[in-house]
Formats: C-alpha cells, sequence, structure tokens
C-alpha cells in the first residue's frame, strides 16, 4: 500500500496521535557519542539529523538538545539527535562511493536526512488510542547490533529492515538482509525501536536494557508490555531513502551473485543495521502531542519551512574525504560477507 492511500484512510477516521515529519542532514561524520562518547573519529561513519548541539561527548547532564539554536528537524521543538550508519557500493574493482540519501514521499525539497515517526500503535491502525509515555530528557537508546551478521542473530531485533523500493512508495515486503537484487527507487532502511521502558533508566550500559518489546505478540498487535519493562512508550522508527539508482546496472554488480552494497562498519549483509537516539524535545511537548488527537500534522507544534530545515548544519568534525571513489571505507573496517545466509 502507498502512504499517500494510508493518509487518505487515515483521515478519515478518529485518530489519536501519530507523527511523521522529516528532518534533513545535519552532518555525517565519524562521531558516535553513545558508543564512543569524546573518541574522534568513531570507528565508523555516521549520518546524524537533529539539533546543532550534537557532538561527540552528549553528556547526559548537561541536556545538550537542550542547547541547539537550530534542529534540522521540521518541527522546533525538537532538537533530539537521530542517527545510523551510512550505505556505500563497492564497485568490482574494490573501491567504495558513498550512497546519496533523498527525501522520503512528501518531503521533496529536504537535503538527506530520514523520516522519523512517534506512534502510538502500528501504523496501519488508524485510531492510536493506546496511552504511551513520552521519553525524558536525558534519555537516550540503540536498536541493532553492528556485529550481528546472521539471521537468527538479526531476529533479536525484530523490526530493523530494508524495502526494495519498486517506486517510492514501495513499503511491502520487508527483508532483514540488504534486498539482493537492484532496487528501481532505492533501499529504504527502517529502524523501529522496542516500545516498552523499564520505567526508571535513562540510558544503560549497553544503551538497550532499559527497553524492550511485548512480552507477547508485538507493539502492531498491542501485545502488553513485560512486568520487568511495564511502561509502554511511543514507538520510534525511522525510514532513510538510501539512492542507489545510480548503481543499479547488472554490470557493476558482483559476479558472484551477490549485492554490492556495505554499511560504513563493514557490514555487507544488512543484518548488523543500527539506529541511535538521543531525546531532545523541549518540556513537554512530546507528551502533549502523544495525548492531542492529531495524525502526522499535529496543532501542538510549530513546523519550520523546509529551507530552514537545510540551513541547519554541523561541520565535519574529523576531516576526510567521504565523497569520492574511495580505496578503503572510513576508518577501514573489516568488511564481511556471509553468504552462506543467503536468503
Ligand atoms: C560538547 O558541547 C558541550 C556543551 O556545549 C561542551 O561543554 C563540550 O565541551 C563539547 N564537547 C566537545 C568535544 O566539543
Ligand atoms: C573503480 O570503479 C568505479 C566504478 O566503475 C570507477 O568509477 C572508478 O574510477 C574505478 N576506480 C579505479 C581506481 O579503477
Ligand atoms: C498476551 O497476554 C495477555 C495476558 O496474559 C493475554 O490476555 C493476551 O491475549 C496475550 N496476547 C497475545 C497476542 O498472545
Amino acid at each position: 500500500m502507498h502512504w499517500k492511500s494510508m493518509t487518505a484512510l487515515a483521515l478519515a477516521a478518529r485518530t489519536t496521535a501519530l507523527l511523521r515529519f522529516s528532518c534533513t542532514q545535519l552532518t555525517i561524520d565519524r562521531v558516535d557519542p553513545l558508543v564512543n562518547p569524546g573518541l574522534t573519529p568513531s570507528p565508523h561513519l555516521h549520518q546524524i539529523i537533529g539539533g546543532n548541539s550534537f557532538n561527540v561527548t552528549m553528556d547526559p547532564a548537561k541536556d545538550m538538545p537542550g542547547e541547539s539554536s537550530c534542529t534540522t528537524c521540521q518541527f522546533l521543538e525538537d532538537s533530539s539527535n537521530y542517527w545510523t550508519a551510512v550505505l556505500f557500493f563497492r564497485a568490482r574493482n574494490g573501491t567504495y562511493k558513498r550512497v546519496p540519501i533523498v527525501p522520503n514521499v512528501g518531503f521533496e525539497g529536504a537535503e538527506g536526512g530520514m523520516t522519523v515517526y512517534y506512534m502510538q500503535n502500528g501504523l496501519a491502525d488508524y485510531q492510536q488510542t493506546s496511552k504511551v509515555t513520552a521519553f525524558k530528557p536525558g534519555f537516550r537508546m540503540i536498536i541493532g547490533d553492528p556485529l550481528t551478521h546472521t539471521a537468527a542473530d538479526s531476529n533479536r531485533f525484530r523490526q530493523v529492515t530494508f524495502t526494495c523500493l519498486q517506486d517510492p512508495g514501495t513499503r511491502f515486503p520487508e527483508t532483514k538482509n540488504f534486498p539482493n537484487k537492484p532496487c528501481p527507487a532505492g533501499i529504504m532502511a527502517n529502524i523501529r525501536f522496542p516500545t516498552c521502558w523499564d520505567g526508571k533508566n535513562l540510558d544503560t550500559q549497553n544503551h538497550m536494557d532499559h527497553m524492550a518489546y511485548p512480552a507477547n505478540g508485538t507493539f502492531d498487535s498491542r501485545g502488553p508490555c513485560p512486568a520487568s519493562h511495564p511502561v509502554p512508550v511511543p514507538q520510534l522508527m525511522y525510514e532513510t531513502v538510501w539512492d542507489t539508482r545510480q548503481f543499479n546496472n547488472p554490470e557493476d554488480w558482483p559476479e558472484d551473485g551477490s549485492q554490492p552494497f556495505v554499511w560504513s562498519f563493514g557490514d555487507q549483509t544488512g543484518y548488523g543495521s543500527h539506529g541511535d537516539y538521543l531525546f531532545g524535545w523541549q518540556g513537554d511537548a512530546l507528551q502533549k502531542t502523544m495525548d492531542t488527537p492529531c495524525y502526522v500534522n499535529c496543532p501542538t507544534l510549530t513546523t519550520q519551512p523546509v529551507a530552514d530545515q537545510n540551513k541547519c548544519k554541523v561541520a565535519q568534525s574529523f576531516k576526510e574525504d567521504i565523497d569520492n571513489w574511495l580505496p578503503e571505507l572510513p576508518g577501514n573496517p573489516v568488511v564481511s560477507k556471509r553468504w552462506a545466509e543467503k536468503h
């Protein structure tokens, strides 16, 4: 089903809050304040969106996102930071080219970045009536693990997937591995975070243990949260549209029938996909919005023009070439291909 028809259906129904908005590219840099705070360069390259107070430390005691003077997100109230790894194409001659990011359907004019969702229920549930508790200042989390290289292991992270875009509106099916055929309109990386919080910790050592999936069923089937993590929070989702169109010529693809894309941390399977989140909403703006009946266009929030989103930037802190054909990935991670896992 296409996004537009979903929106049309949704508008006809009684709804509570579902937020869908665009954040343009803040920077693409070798920084990772959650996994490698203070370390420049971090081991692999990331693409980052959100508030411009983003830096390599992001001390939780400092309400760093609150110190932003601009945000690349559509809503001025949101100075959170959201990031993922970066996709590269590996040519037959072994050199790498960074895959550009393009805006999603409905966000034309945005320079790169991602589409962000905060949902009370699954996207296809037009009622969106479940009560959720918004994240708090200092909250952060990660989902997915760059060391994951197998389908079985990736099942720990239920909803970290790819969509092979036949056209910009394609939303099904999703796969856990990189698509193994050229995708005419690009590859969409989908990252959905767990939706049950322990109610106590803003963060944990591995940035995941304070969060859990529903005890039975799924978020989409409205499964209840486990006793250890009893607090339902909004489902946070990222969509990144990697514009692979210039790399779709079969002549440029590996001769062994494998696919040519590789994450910036060296993963050629796709199973290591991961996303990072650092909460940075003003005051109770997120809670208020989740409690207000609205779908996509929420009157509690202030929308800035796309041109202003595009103007908000942070300079690359580790200066290196990320734009030309590169003999190795930035940081030179081990590039791994486990084709026994092919599906
Ligand atoms: C990050 O920003 C904070 C707050 O502005 C500042 O105190 C800190 O020194 C910055 N860290 C780096 C490495 O720039
Ligand atoms: C490697 O292949 C790419 C894609 O075909 C090409 O653009 C690039 O110039 C080649 N680099 C070298 C060093 O041959
Ligand atoms: C989940 O568990 C609850 C309580 O034990 C039960 O009522 C519900 O039917 C279960 N849901 C699913 C989807 O299994």
